[in-house]
């Protein structure tokens, strides 16, 4: 009898060990810092696992191989068995666009905290997606791919390797200006990736860029570009460790107030001017990553839909025309193809890369657009969308609560969206 007393004895003493370890190993590994304030200086030299990692939440690093032989580093804001949200930035940004202002505002810790697995794309060629099976970094052939790659061939192979790594059969997209192409181009080119995205959200589109009131200044920019910068036709455009690109980030240097307050203008009207929205350490930390490179062939595609008013791949001149496509212009992609339930946000009247008449073309050209949203406050920018003090109320309470009503019963979170 008393033997057995100090059985129990024991394996209760054991058990309250081993369930106070098991506690410390939890409240270790998960030490939430939600109000750690990261400087952009230090943001600079972290990767976007990193700067997860630094707020105490849980960052991984996994790298993606596509079908034409690139390798993208892509992130994830882990949340095993939850329901899988993959983040596309804009033209040459990085994950780290998702990360500006830390757990409490941006909408991929707010995801997180709602239970989901959240995935962050990394272009070819930008900063972290540096590699390929048989090229490096610095051949020139490495950066002759145009913004259709970034749908034909990195979005299919980001979104097959989470459901491969998750077991789930389906994701929700959410993209930032150029960003909002990938999907569309997948879905279109591959039709059988339809399937695949249960809801894609759009902010601040930049496929059609018609109307886009920054046109002047973009067409002027791409020819001093061409001629004065890049008379050595070189096929990539500021990528990593390249002149151009220092010569940009010694303009930026978060550490020199002058030359940041330059930058912070420049950035300010290249986004819409005088919106309130602005955090400027937000705006700090996303300079230090951006430009963060991509390809002419890029910038040529994106000036050519300029042009003429409609979303369609690279037109390489007559003769290589007929030899890729069969005509002697590129056609149009076929947007009607895409069968996605597709969400727009925009901004009415102060966005300078995504005008409300562009976000209206597209929208025509859609046949599944089931929700077509104008931000409430008027000056809202193309910047803010990452990075806007109110952007809970004015955009992501809204976003959380049309993914909420999208995901599948069994993954939705019990807490309220307030
Ligand atoms: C890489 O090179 C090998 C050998 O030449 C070739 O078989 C393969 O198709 C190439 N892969 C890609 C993605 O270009
Ligand atoms: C899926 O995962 C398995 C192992 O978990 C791996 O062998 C396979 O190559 C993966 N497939 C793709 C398309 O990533
Ligand atoms: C910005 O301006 C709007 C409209 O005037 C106002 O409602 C909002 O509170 C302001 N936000 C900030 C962060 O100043």
């Amino acid at each position: 009898m008393a033997k057995n007393k100090m059985l129990t004895k024991n394996v209760f003493q054991i058990t309250t060990v081993f369930l106070v370890l098991l506690f410390c190993d939890v409240t270790f590994s998960f030490k939430f810092e939600d109000d750690k304030f990261l400087p952009p200086e230090n943001f600079k030299d972290m990767r976007t696992d990193e700067i997860i990692k630094f707020y105490g939440y849980p960052g991984e690093e996994h790298k993606v191989l596509t079908e034409d032989g690139y390798i993208l580093s892509n992130f994830r804001l882990a949340n095993p068995g939850g329901y899988p949200i993959l983040l596309l930035h804009g033209m040459t940004a990085t994950s780290d666009s998702f990360l500006l202002r830390g757990p409490r505002y941006d909408m991929s810790f707010l995801l997180w905290k709602r239970g989901y697995d959240v995935w962050m794309w990394n272009a070819r060629g930008n900063i972290y997606s540096t590699e390929h099976v048989n090229m490096t970094y610095k051949d020139e052939k490495f950066f002759l791919f145009s913004i259709q790659e970034y749908g034909q061939y990195d979005t299919p192979a980001s979104i097959d390797y989470i459901l491969n790594m998750t077991g789930h059969t389906s994701v929700i997209t959410i993209g930032h200006s150029n960003g909002c192409g990938n999907v569309l181009t997948m879905a279109a080119l591959r039709p059988e990736y339809n399937d695949k995205v249960l809801l894609n959200i759009m902010w601040g589109q930049a496929v059609m860029l018609k109307y886009e009131l920054f046109k002047g200044m973009m067409e002027m920019s791409y020819s001093m570009y061409t001629r004065y910068m890049n008379f050595d036709h070189d096929q990539s455009v500021m990528k990593k460790g390249s002149e151009k690109l220092e010569l940009v980030k010694a303009f930026c240097n978060p550490e020199s107030p002058l030359l940041s307050s330059l930058c912070l203008m420049f950035m300010g009207l290249v986004s819409g001017p005088n919106s309130n929205q602005t955090d400027f350490y937000a705006v700090k930390r996303m300079m230090t990553k951006f430009p963060a490179g991509s390809s002419m062939n890029a910038f040529k595609q994106m000036m050519q839909n300029m042009r003429s008013g409609e979303y369609k791949p690279l037109s390489y001149g007559v003769t290589e025309n007929m030899r890729r496509y069969g005509t002697r212009e590129p056609s149009p992609y076929p947007l009607g193809e895409v069968k996605i339930p597709t969400a727009m946000y925009y901004s009415c009247c102060n966005d300078f890369l995504s005008s409300k008449a562009d976000n209206k073309l597209l929208k025509n050209k859609l046949t599944n657009v089931i929700k077509f949203q104008t931000i409430s406050y008027k000056k809202f920018n193309h910047g803010d969308f990452l990075w806007a003090k109110d952007g809970y109320e004015l955009l992501y309470k809204d976003v959380l609560v049309l993914i909420h009503k999208y995901t599948p019963s069994k993954y939705r979170s019990e807490i309220p969206i307030l």
